[in-house]
């Protein structure tokens, strides 16, 4: 199958336009949870906006690699999708997107690129899938646990970082202000790892 016109191609496109998106999309949230002085949120947002601009790198180079002429133009038609509202919510529109990204959008680009022959890109995004996957997780999780509003909560005694000044505090809730450089609990470091544990 010729590269330059195959859907394969389209696909990578779309996939580049989708994870600069993203990666736009979670710096805005990113912006909006530092407003509310949120500051573990907008940490977590930055780390996964990188991630997304890494993803859109990988198409991209993709792109270039397997096109033997230099492009100029890829025409692609593709969905926007938008939603500017609050923190909660847009994290929530977040973690819906991650969940279609690797449970149908790449799943299905990659059995394309299969189809068409070109095996590199077929596990490159079944890899992007999986890391979507964790992104799924960790947004889904942060959303739970906001709207209950247990985001500091854990059933069990659990060692809490403070993001700003490294101390850590052992019990089964989270400092209100943290005991060696006064921050709040808005600074306590958050991470997937974490919402295992804290079940
Ligand atoms: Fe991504
Ligand atoms: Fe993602």
């Amino acid at each position: 199958m010729d590269f330059e016109k195959s859907q394969t191609k389209i696909n990578l496109a779309r996939s580049f336009a989708g994870e600069c998106q993203a990666g736009a999309r979670y710096q805005f949230i990113a912006q909006k949870a530092m407003e509310e002085g949120k500051i573990n949120i907008q940490d977590i947002m930055k780390t996964l906006a990188k991630q997304e601009m890494a993803h859109a790198k990988i198409y991209w180079d993709l792109i270039s690699k397997n096109c033997k002429e230099v492009q100029k133009n890829i025409e692609i038609k593709a969905g926007y999708p938008f939603e500017d509202t609050d923190l909660l919510q847009m994290i929530k529109f977040a973690s819906n997107n991650e969940k279609s990204e690797n449970t149908t959008i790449y799943p299905s680009f990659s059995k394309i690129a299969e189809d068409e022959g070109f095996k590199e890109i077929a596990e490159k995004f079944k890899l992007v899938a999986l890391v979507e996957h964790d992104h799924f997780m960790l947004l889904d999780e942060l959303y739970n646990k906001l709207k209950a509003r247990s985001l500091f909560k854990s059933s069990v005694p659990f060692e809490w970082k403070c993001g700003k000044c490294g101390h850590t505090f052992y019990g089964k809730e989270g400092f209100e202000i943290c005991p060696l450089c006064d921050a709040t609990k808005d600074y306590i470091s958050l991470d997937m790892m974490m919402f295992e544990k804290i079940k």
